[in-house]
């Protein structure tokens, strides 16, 4: 058992200390947003924050978390209004199939925290999450578009 923080909520969670963070959260506390894809830390797709900072949930324990605050894709929005990285993400176009798109987002909210205005080379150094249907260039453009709102 662990008593996580997510999305500003106290959850116990039944599992293992070293449970992968994204099965406790997508299993245990049914927040399906966040998805599973390579469960090696390569992807991103399972991207979401820990004191808001972005980290790949395949991989972290459960226990590396208790006691910070995680959010996940579903808690990126604030008092029913979107994220200005989702806002940028809906003027742009940039899901197609979808599946990367909230470790995406995810990720990409995290580097215009600690960056708020990224250069191209910031974007390639930062973003390194997969996207298997080549979203890149819209998700570039979606970045510069969130950084200057
Ligand atoms: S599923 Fe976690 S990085 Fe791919
Ligand atoms: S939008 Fe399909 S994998 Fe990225």
């Amino acid at each position: 058992m662990a008593r996580l923080i997510i999305n500003g909520r106290s959850l116990e969670v039944n599992v293992s200390p070293s449970t992968p963070l994204l099965w406790a959260i997508r299993e245990q506390v049914g927040l399906t947003g966040t998805k599973y894809g390579c469960g090696i830390a390569q992807c991103g797709s399972c991207t979401v924050h820990i004191d808001g900072a972005a980290v790949r949930s395949c991989m972290v324990p459960v226990s590396a978390a208790v006691g910070k605050q995680v959010t996940t894709i579903e808690g990126l929005a604030s008092g029913g209004v979107l994220h200005k990285v989702q806002k940028a993400w809906l003027d742009h176009e940039v899901p197609q199939c979808g599946y990367c798109q909230a470790g995406m987002i995810m990720a990409v909210a995290a580097l215009l925290r600690a960056k708020p205005k990224p250069t191209d080379a910031d974007i390639d150094a930062g973003i390194t999450n997969i996207c298997r249907c080549g979203t890149f260039q819209q998700v570039r453009e979606a970045i510069h578009a969130a950084a200057k709102a």
